[in-house]
């Protein structure tokens, strides 16, 4: 394992602080590092290994496709991306769906079809703490100075308003406004939910102002949130969804969707992706949504995020260092009043994957195929953690 991480430091360049282990094998709610060790997994790839790692309906998918008809071009038409559009548009409150490969580039889309439809309208209001992705258009469009300070100038035309404050939102729309931009529950910002009533309120003012409402589901998307998208907590009905993470169950694919109102802005020649809904990640997608998006499924992680957020909360009677649970379905967090980096430090040790937003948040991610027996072990886990690291205060 060291001499791995040794040529990676020497030849991978130094974008991500990473901890000290080589994943090689993953199975259900676990990976295994290059030595032999066992993790239990509450990270699952950031929320992309939803169905858990190496699901079989998945892999059974890619094999069968991989042999078939791995790329061909968007020129014609690919049966899989066909039926993944039709299921997405069947599940959500939109007519049409575009297809791309990845978070970031699911926002690029759903800002360009906004400033296409805008028709010289160009500005989009966005959120304070929010995240949308890394490329210039989406990180222009994520709230935190920290992503951006290196990288000026950034496309112009967005502006920040914080989350939860409508007067501020109404005070920021001008008649250059074309959209606002939102993640129902921030996930990067801290697992950050919503106040009643508010993102409610965010849609009047769309439809009021004539706004487009887009809302980035690519991590709160696809039952994570024990929905099949975190908007229907709160009755809205977006213009444009963006998806990625769990779409392809671990295989690179985002998508956006629009209403028909909003996507026949977009004619032939005005947005495209060379790979975008290639036969193998629809297929993929295909596979893995037939799962995500099963009401039953859907219910089931419902009640298991229940059942984490209590365990977390009983955890927060013991420990005063918890400050606060927050979240929805099976993406929770947990405000501490300690450093949240050496928890999962401590947790790595104990051989749990969990991860740190902030320096004070700890974010739960786990596959939504988790079981309550292995949400006691990470709880059990946690405990001792945060049990060591308190004595030693
Ligand atoms: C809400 C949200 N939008 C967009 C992105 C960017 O996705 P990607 O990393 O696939 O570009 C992320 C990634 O964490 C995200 O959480």
């Amino acid at each position: 394992m060291e001499d791995l991480i040794t040529m990676g430091q020497k030849y991978v360049m130094n974008t991500y602080g990473r901890f000290p282990q080589v994943l090689v094998k993953g199975s259900g709610a676990y990976v295994w590092d290059s030595e032999g060790n066992k993790y239990l997994d509450f990270v699952s790839g950031l929320a992309v290994n939803s169905l858990g790692h190496c699901p079989p309906i998945v892999t059974e998918a890619v094999k069968e496709q991989v042999e078939k008809l791995i790329h061909c071009s968007n020129l014609y038409w690919i049966e899989p991306q066909i039926k993944l559009a039709k299921r997405l548009v069947e599940k959500s409150c939109c007519d049409k769906a575009f297809f791309c490969n990845s978070g970031t580039e699911a926002n690029e889309a759903a800002i360009k079809l906004a400033r296409k439809w805008g028709n010289g309208r160009f500005e989009i209001i966005t959120m304070k703490k929010s995240f949308h992705g890394r490329t210039l258009g989406s990180l222009a469009a994520t709230g935190q100075e920290k992503y951006q300070k290196a990288f000026q100038p950034l496309p112009e035309g967005f502006k920040y308003v914080p989350f939860n404050d409508l007067e501020a939102l109404e005070k920021a729309v001008t008649p250059k406004t074309c959209a606002v931009m939102l993640e129902c529950i921030q996930g990067e910002g801290g697992v950050n939910v919503p106040e009643p009533g508010y993102l409610e309120g965010v849609q009047e003012i769309c439809r009021k102002n004539n706004l487009l409402l887009i809302v980035d589901e690519v991590q709160t998307g696809l039952a994570r949130t024990g929905k099949a998208f975190a908007y229907e907590h709160f009755n809205l009905s977006p213009d444009i969804i963006t998806l990625a993470k769990a779409l392809g169950g671990g295989v690179p694919i985002g998508a956006m969707l629009a209403k028909e109102e909003v996507a026949k802005a977009f004619q032939p020649g005005d947005h495209a992706a060379t790979f975008g809904g290639n036969p193998l990640a629809t297929q993929a997608a295909l596979a893995a949504t037939s799962v995500l998006l099963d009401e039953k499924f859907i219910q089931e992680v419902a009640e298991k995020g229940q059942y984490l957020k209590s365990k977390l909360e009983k955890l927060q009677e013991e420990f005063p260092q918890i400050t606060k649970v927050k979240g929805l379905g099976l993406m929770m967090g947990c405000e501490l009043s300690i450093d949240a980096a050496q928890v999962v430090k401590k947790c790595l040790e104990r051989k749990l994957l969990i991860n740190a937003v902030g320096e004070k948040t700890l974010r739960f991610l786990p596959p939504l195929i988790v079981t309550k027996a292995e949400i006691d072990q990470m709880v059990a886990i946690l405990k001792d953690a945060l049990g060591e690291i308190i004595s030693n205060y």
